[in-house]
């Protein structure tokens, strides 16, 4: 479902699983199962539009032509930590994406992202970047992996998150309006100290046992 700026996921599969972490009692290796497992289920879906080539290929029958993926032309690119949960899920479904990791943090106190690591593998044109994050709050976090990326030459990216709080998306969208944004979930609010409400807490903390 597009619900203006975000295409909401909300088959009934991904809304079960959501419910699951969402409880404070899910403790972190179900979480992180559930959150692998939401992330395929996603796959599908953000890949949609993916280029096919055409292949020769012999059957055990006759000789035909079958549609292929080119999947080293996606990259798959993590915010660490917590959009590590959402790697294996995306690899379960194209195992042969590239995959790349950007490292950053919000600041406690001003909630701003605080960039810390990048490790990209070229983009060559053409090439689908798919940053994963299961928590769109303010959209800092999001839009600044996003700046990396361009900065280095990406240019057809999609965003798939978890949560994703009003605040974030239109935050996103103003920044990068070029940039679909993918969603299992959008929430009511931010809260004080920017967490998303109802959300599910703290997405690192939650997936690794941390706090
Ligand atoms: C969380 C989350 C996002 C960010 C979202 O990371 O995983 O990266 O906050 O917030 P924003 O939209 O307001 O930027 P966090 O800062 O907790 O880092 P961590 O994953 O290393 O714990
Ligand atoms: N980061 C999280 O992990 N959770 C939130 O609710 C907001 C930012």
């Amino acid at each position: 479902m597009t619900k203006g700026k975000v295409m909401i996921m909300d088959h009934p599969l991904i809304q079960h699983k959501v419910g699951i972490i969402r409880n404070e009692k899910t403790e972190h290796k179900v979480f992180r199962e559930l959150v692998s497992e939401i992330a395929m289920l996603m796959c599908y879906e953000v890949t949609r539009d993916l280029a096919l080539v055409d292949e020769d290929i012999t059957t055990p029958m006759a000789k035909t032509t079958v549609k292929t993926l080119q999947e080293d032309q996606v990259t798959l690119v993590p915010i660490l930590r917590a959009g590590l949960g959402m790697i294996d899920g995306m690899l379960s479904l194209i195992p042969n994406a590239r995959v790349g990791f950007i490292g950053i943090y919000r600041d406690h106190e001003t909630s701003q992202p605080i960039e810390y690591y990048c490790k990209l593998p070229t983009i060559v044109p053409n090439s689908l970047s798919i940053v994963l994050d299961p928590m769109l709050a303010t959209g800092g976090s999001a839009i600044a992996a996003i700046d990396m990326i361009k900065a280095r030459g990406g240019r057809d990216i999609k965003f798939v998150c978890l949560i994703a709080a009003p605040e974030g998306i239109e935050a996103l969208h103003s920044a990068h309006p070029d940039v679909e944004i993918y969603a299992a979930a959008e929430d009511e609010r931010l809260n004080e100290v920017n967490y998303i409400v109802p959300g599910l807490g703290d997405a690192g903390d939650r997936l690794y046992g941390t706090k």
